[in-house]
């Protein structure tokens, strides 16, 4: 385990040199930001080696642990062994872990190409479902966050994470399906889930045949960690098939055991052409992939490579992980302590008015901070995210609003652990609401 390290700079200085070299799109948490300066599987430390629970997993991203050894192991035994070649030779681990992802993916995904972050696998996604279709335009939801290349920053309607949005013409937005706040002022399920039904007729009025795919995310996590309602993919799943679009899932917050399945989108009845994953899968080491059907995969026949993608020590590491995954039963251990944590979070929504919802799956929840009448609240979200830090624990802060406290702990996390931060909950929401 690593050890706080003795260093030369101060806090200040450190953030003066930030502003200095760094660009200014780096914007941090807290009045004060947090140095970490180590991490130990669920737990990180600041520099002066106070212990934190994390919360967020850096985000969605160390599920198997910080630092957890045997994938460190791995990954630095395959760069011993064979650091970096490419594409245009033979590598023994890119095609074991992609016939890894074959068999842990539903339905007929089986082909994949490697790349080394989320964004470029989108970008994948979407080049695969444009050479597939012949068309050029794409359908997503106005919370979603799909990346930061120029389409996918496009195809992102999060207003804070897209810096341009010059390809907006390309993309059909459809209203996200939260039924905390429907968009349509209905209540699921007396809804018929009405939304899903609006989507397809939004779909086809604006000319179904130019759509090359339709991008989701199971449950939109930088939009406030919304699930999928039940039933809507299927219904919006109907139009879709009957009009030759794709499905483009989107599994970087929700792959690799998050939600108790091994991929979000197994919770839901529907077969996507395309499934596009990063983050967990090489738990910290940098690893993207998108993995379609073989029918949308033979179109892509062109060369095609990217430099990183297969590099022998991601691989190593996202082998190493997949095995870490099932040894330790770490998809049956989020569906259970996330049971445990949602329920523990449903009693403080009954207890603080100031929690108006609570949702999500497995270990990866959102509980939404509104003022008394119902309305999001930042202010009040920033103060428990700070108290709570002051204790101990960095939570995630997510939504339109940034009202959404968020809890995605690496899967690895104690029960313990989780009734240590509930705890520090209520004394934290108890102080937030007497105004403290
Ligand atoms: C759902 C989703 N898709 C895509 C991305 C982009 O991934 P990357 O930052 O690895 O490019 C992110 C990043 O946060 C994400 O949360």
């Amino acid at each position: 385990m690593a050890t706080t390290q003795s260093r030369s700079t101060t806090k200040d200085e450190l953030l003066s040199k930030k502003k200095q070299f760094l660009m200014p799109c780096y914007f941090t948490f807290y009045r004060e930001p947090l140095w970490i300066d180590r991490a130990w599987m669920q737990y990180i430390y600041d520099e002066k080696g106070r212990k934190y629970l994390d919360c967020f997993s850096g985000v969605g991203v160390v599920n198997c642990g910080h630092g957890n050894p045997a994938i460190i192991e791995a990954a630095s035994a395959r760069a011993l062994t064979l650091d970096h070649t490419t594409s245009i030779y033979l590598n023994e681990p890119m095609i074991r872990l992609a016939e890894r992802l074959a068999n842990v993916t539903p339905g007929g995904l089986g082909k994949t190409f490697f790349c080394s972050s989320g964004s470029e696998a989108n970008e994948t996604g979407a080049l695969l479902a444009m050479l597939s279709t012949g068309r050029g335009k794409f359908i997503a939801f106005d919370a979603a966050l799909h990346g930061r290349t120029l389409l996918t920053m496009n195809l992102t309607g999060l207003a804070m994470w897209q810096t341009d949005d010059s390809l907006a013409e390309r993309v059909l937005r459809l209203p996200t399906p939260n039924c905390h706040r429907c968009p349509f002022g209905k209540a699921y399920p007396s809804c018929s889930l009405h939304c899903a039904r609006e989507a397809g007729e939004q779909i086809v009025r604006s000319g179904p045949d130019q759509y090359a795919a339709f991008f989701c995310e199971p449950i939109l996590g930088n939009g406030g960690i919304i699930p999928m309602p039940e039933g809507y993919l299927e219904l919006l799943g109907e139009t879709l098939t009957e009009y030759g679009i794709p499905m483009i899932v989107d599994e970087m917050q929700t792959g690799f055991g998050r939600t108790g399945r091994w991929f979000g989108i197994e919770h839901h009845s529907v077969e996507p052409e395309i499934m596009t994953m990063a983050k967990a899968l090489g738990n910290g080491v940098p690893v993207g992939a998108t993995i379609c059907t073989d029918k949308i995969a033979a179109s892509y026949s062109k060369p095609g490579a990217s430099t990183f993608g297969g590099n022998g020590m991601s691989m190593g590491a996202a082998l190493a992980t997949l095995d870490w995954i099932e040894s330790e039963r770490l998809i049956q251990k989020a569906e259970t302590l996330g049971a445990f944590l949602a329920d523990g979070l449903r009693a403080l929504a009954e207890r603080f008015g100031c929690i108006s919802d609570v949702r999500g799956r497995g270990l990866m929840l959102g509980a939404e901070i509104v003022e008394a009448d119902g309305i999001e609240d930042p202010e009040r979200t920033d103060a428990i995210l700070e108290k709570m830090k002051d204790r101990g624990f960095v939570l995630g802060k997510t939504g339109e609003r940034r009202n959404v406290l968020t809890f995605m702990p690496p899967l690895v996390v104690e029960q313990r652990d989780l009734e240590e931060l509930l705890k520090n909950l209520i004394l934290v929401l108890a102080r937030v609401e007497s105004g403290e």
